[in-house]
């Protein structure tokens, strides 16, 4: 079954046929990243704006890729929320419409459930002989039950999957997000946005144990998170050492450090208390480098498998919702899918 994906949740305009949920034939991707950069984040009006100009050449150039007809997709599917209301009305109608006319199943999908499912994905771009795809069709895919870990610029949330459309949310930021304060220390460093690349390519020059930040709750028995005192601690070091400009990329190796930390051990913890067989983890988030190799370091010395998306995969696609969309097919009359910019799990 091919479906075809669409997402406009943040700053992403982005469209893409999977087929069977796990073959990625195309994953096109407009991002209006660098009209946001002078304002530090994403503003809103901003993006809509440019999501209504790019959808339907993005979405031709999905079907295009995929070597596809509409006439020839099988379903489509519409991140509904959570994300900004005027872009996800965008993909909504847009999706609406076309499943009006082309008499298509449309399936809603959660935005933050379409990360962890990044992780089913192979790209089938790469792959053009018939030998190679078959072999690639009957590689692993992840196995229940599961954690995921959603890290993105909006959300950080820990949720227990038994089966698909069985999950069962543990824990969430109460304050910033992972993306949000890498983010906004960015922003405090006078580094670039996004914040996350930035601190981390900073952090590369750094000594990550030469300033001790907070890793709050860490050892709480909850799976909530707050980084919002993390992010004050950056500010006060920086108000109290004048000489701050010159230990940038320590600060910044020292906070990224404090943040995977807590990813890690946290999510470990959740894997554990649920006996879970893998950690799949999603979002933007999980294109760092550091929460790549210690999850996954620390997850093998427990016999725990971590997934991570290729990078292409973690940050906002399309390539996931459809991804989602397959393996809980539900699919409603166009009439009554809504953009839900509020809706959690
Ligand atoms: O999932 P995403 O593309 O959009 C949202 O749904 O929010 O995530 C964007 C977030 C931003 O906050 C960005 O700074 C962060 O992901 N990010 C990173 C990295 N790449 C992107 N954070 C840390 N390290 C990275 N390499
Ligand atoms: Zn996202």
């Amino acid at each position: 079954m091919k479906i075809l994906g669409i997402e406009t949740s943040c700053d992403e305009t982005s469209a893409a046929v999977v087929e069977d949920g796990t073959k990625l034939l195309s994953n096109m991707v407009s991002s209006s990243v660098e009209l946001h950069k002078k304002y530090g984040g994403v503003v809103p009006e901003v993006a809509a704006r440019e999501q209504v100009k790019v959808i339907i050449p993005v979405i031709q150039e999905a079907l295009d890729e995929a070597k596809v007809r509409m006439e020839k997709i099988d379903a489509m599917a519409a991140t509904v929320g959570p994300g900004l209301i005027g872009s996800l009305l965008v993909g909504v109608e847009t999706a609406k419409t076309l499943a009006f006319i082309y008499k298509k199943p449309l399936v809603p999908e959660n935005h933050l459930i379409g990360h962890v499912y990044a992780c089913w994905l192979t790209d089938y771009r790469l792959l053009t002989t018939a030998v190679d795809r078959s072999q690639k069709a009957v590689s692993t895919q992840p196995k229940f039950p599961l954690i995921g870990l959603i890290v993105s610029g909006g959300h950080t949330d820990l949720i227990f999957m038994k089966d698909h459309g069985k999950y069962q949310w543990l824990g969430g930021t109460r304050d910033d997000a992972a993306g949000e304060a890498f983010d906004k220390v960015a922003r405090l460093l006078g580094l670039g946005y996004p914040g996350g690349p930035e601190i981390e390519k900073a952090a590369k020059n750094g000594n990550p144990n030469l300033y001790i930040f907070p890793r709050p709750m860490i050892n709480e028995k909850n799976f909530d998170f707050s980084f919002s005192g993390l992010k004050t601690a950056v500010v006060n070091l920086v108000k109290s050492n004048s000489q701050w400009q010159k230990a940038k990329s320590d600060i910044a190796a020292s906070f990224q450090k404090a943040i995977v930390d807590v990813l890690v051990k946290k999510s470990l913890k959740a894997a554990q208390k649920y006996q879970a067989k893998e950690i799949l983890v999603g979002g933007g988030v999980a294109a760092n480098q550091l929460l790549r190799s210690q999850l996954s370091a620390h997850g093998s010395q427990l016999g725990i498998k971590v997934r991570f998306p290729s990078v292409e995969l973690s940050i906002d696609n399309a390539a996931m919702i459809a991804s989602a969309a397959y393996f809980n097919f539900k699919p409603q009359k166009p009439e009554s899918v809504q953009a839900q910019p509020g809706l959690y799990f």
